[in-house]
Formats: structure tokens, C-alpha cells, sequence
């Protein structure tokens, strides 16, 4: 028998209002033509006011539960993958621990921004391996409308809100059954290609999204290429035997473009960017969500889970449902 921390349950949230491409046009100086063509994207929600990133988080994290057949208090760590939490502290972790009504148990964020669900499924991944807890809710949660500049089209036609979540929990297994292998990466001299000029230690503000985004797209599709590979490595399969890739849900184009280096069809490619937009450390767990509700991850398939994002960082994981 083996440890892992198996998937029990997924969920997700997206803000009531859903916003095209053609409305935000009436907005910004963009075109719907434009966003598809360079991006896949067709629509992108955003939050209202009441709609925060524990409150969205909450959400997906009480599907998750349902879905795990778990109640709050059973859950022994929360971990929030967020690059905008509702206040700069406490973790948002703790609000979506207070709206659940979950009682004393481990609850902090990682700041990973788009790679950050990587990073807490990883820590997760550690932490339940080694007792620290018996049932996880992993939750990527994101409002980026708030830290967009909406007189920048370069950046805010890519961007949308929402929320997603995973119940992993720890069991002994007699097969290859949980999580596999996870990659994790960070190269800090590009951290000026990908971030927000703002924060509580320089500017005391919070700042707005600046991206370069061909020197993005460049490194986005050598890194996702090269952690895919380093992780079936891991694992020792290959390329033919997944199933399914979740990717971080970007620009269909850096999506489409690391499936071709991989040799990996469309079809076992999960795509939502068209729906989503970039919903940051979200993309990843909305996606999957969405593709084990509506039936196309199924028990005992080899799902990847990749993502790249400001820092830069990325990472993936591979694991059997
Ligand atoms: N609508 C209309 N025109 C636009 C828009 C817009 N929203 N934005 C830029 N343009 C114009 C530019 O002004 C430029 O016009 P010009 O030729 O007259 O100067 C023209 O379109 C081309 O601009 P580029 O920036 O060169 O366009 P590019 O082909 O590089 O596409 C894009 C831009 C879509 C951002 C692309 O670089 C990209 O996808 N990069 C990856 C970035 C990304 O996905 N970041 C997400 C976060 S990182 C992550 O999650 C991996």
C-alpha cells in the first residue's frame, strides 16, 4: 500500500456577469475579431462587488465538498492559490475557512499568480503525504478585473474572474491511483515581463496588470513543454498514455502550440479560454472542474495538469482519477 493524496471532489464558481467580446468593445479599443484571433477568448466574467476572491473561493470549495461527499469539518487544510486576495492580509484561505464554517484547521495562500494551483496541489500533495492532514480543499481563486487597466487593451481584454477547487485527500492505495508526480519552477529574472506596478511595500496601492506579452507567449510554450515532459518522465509514460491535459487556460494559442511540441492531440486537450478568459491561478481548477461534471474525466484516467505564469513560475502534475 502507498500514501497518496487522491481527487475526492471538484467544484467551481464564476461570477454572475458574463461579459463578450463585443460588449467590452463598446468599452476598450478592441475587436472581437482581434481577441479571438490572437486568443481564443469570446467571454470572460466579471465580479460584482459582493463577489470576492473568498467568497467565489467558498463557493467552488462547497461543491468540492459536496462532490467528495465531505462536510467542512473534516477538512484539515485549505490552501487559496490567489494573486488577489480580498485584503492584503489575513490569507484568503481564512476568509473561505469563516464562510464555510470550518472549524480550527491549517489555512494559508500561496502566491504563484497563473501557476499558483500548481503550486498549493504540490504543497498539498507534501503535506497530506506526511500526516499533516486528512482531506485538503486546494482552491485557485481569482478577481483580476480589480487589477486590470481597463485604458490598457494589451492586457484587459485577456483577463476574467472566477474560482476552483479540489478536495484531495490522503489514502492508502494498492494502485496507481492519486497524485503521481508534481514539477514546480520559478525563474525570478523575468519577474519584470509578467506583474503588477503596485503593492503595500513600495507603493502602498495595489497596482495594475503589465505584461509583455509576445516575451509571455515565448517562454510560456518552451516551460509548459519542458515540465510536461519532466513530469511523464517522472512517472514513466509517455505522451500517448494521457488522457486528459487541463492546461492553464491563457491564449488557445500557447495552448495549441505546447500540445503540437508534445505530440498531443486536440481532442484530450480541455479547453475554456473561449468561455473563461485567463481566470489566472482559477484557469486550472475551472477547467477541470468542467470537464469532470460534464463527464469527459472519468475515474482512472492519466490527467495533467499544467500552468505558467508571473515570476516567471510554472509547473505541472500528473495524476489518475
Ligand atoms: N485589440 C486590438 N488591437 C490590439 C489589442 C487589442 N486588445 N491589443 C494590442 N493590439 C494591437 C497592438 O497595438 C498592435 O498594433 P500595432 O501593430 O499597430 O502596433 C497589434 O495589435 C499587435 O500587438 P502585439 O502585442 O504585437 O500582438 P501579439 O500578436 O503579440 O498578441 C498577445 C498580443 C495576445 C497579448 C500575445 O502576445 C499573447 O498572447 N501573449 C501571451 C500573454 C498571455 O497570455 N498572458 C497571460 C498571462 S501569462 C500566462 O498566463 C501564461
Amino acid at each position: 500500500m502507498t500514501l497518496r493524496a487522491i481527487l475526492a471532489g471538484t467544484g467551481s464558481a464564476l461570477p454572475r456577469t458574463r461579459v463578450s467580446n463585443a460588449e467590452l468593445a463598446t468599452r476598450v479599443d478592441t475587436s472581437d475579431e482581434w481577441i479571438v484571433e490572437r486568443t481564443g477568448i469570446r467571454f470572460r466574467h466579471i465580479a460584482e462587488p459582493d463577489e470576492t476572491t473568498a467568497t467565489l473561493g467558498a463557493d467552488a470549495a462547497k461543491q468540492a465538498l459536496a462532490a467528495a461527499g465531505l462536510e467542512p469539518a473534516d477538512i484539515g487544510l485549505i490552501i487559496v492559490a490567489t494573486a488577489t486576495p480580498d485584503n492584503t492580509f489575513p490569507a484568503s484561505a481564512t476568509k473561505v475557512q469563516a464562510i464555510l464554517g470550518a472549524p480550527d484547521c491549517i489555512a494559508f495562500d500561496v502566491a504563484a499568480v497563473c501557476s499558483g494551483f500548481l503550486y498549493a496541489v504540490s504543497v498539498a500533495d507534501s503535506m497530506l503525504r506526511t500526516g499533516a492532514a486528512k482531506h485538503a480543499l486546494v482552491i485557485g481563486s481569482e478577481t483580476f478585473s480589480r487589477i486590470l487597466d481597463w485604458e490598457d487593451r494589451t492586457t484587459c481584454v485577456l483577463f476574467g474572474d472566477g474560482a476552483g477547487a479540489a478536495v484531495l485527500s490522503a489514502k492508502d492505495v494498492d494502485d496507481d491511483q492519486g497524485i503521481l508526480a508534481t514539477r514546480l519552477h520559478a525563474e525570478g529574472q523575468y519577474c519584470d515581463m509578467l506583474y503588477v506596478d503596485g503593492g503595500p511595500s513600495t507603493t502602498g496601492t495595489v497596482g495594475h496588470v503589465r505584461m509583455q506579452g509576445r516575451e509571455v507567449f515565448r517562454h510560456a510554450v518552451t516551460n509548459l513543454a519542458s515540465v510536461l515532459g519532466e513530469v511523464m518522465a517522472d512517472v514513466g509514460l509517455s505522451a500517448d498514455q494521457i488522457d486528459w491535459v487541463v492546461p492553464h487556460q491563457a491564449n488557445k494559442r500557447i495552448i495549441d502550440a505546447t500540445a503540437k511540441k508534445l505530440g498531443l492531440p486536440a481532442e484530450r486537450v480541455v479547453l475554456t479560454v473561449d468561455q473563461h478568459a485567463n481566470t489566472s491561478a482559477a484557469s486550472v481548477p475551472l477547467a477541470l472542474d468542467l470537464a469532470v461534471r460534464d463527464g469527459r474525466i472519468k475515474r482512472g484516467d492519466l490527467v495533467v495538469l499544467e500552468a505558467m505564469g508571473g515570476g516567471f513560475t510554472w509547473g505541472a502534475a500528473v495524476l489518475r482519477v
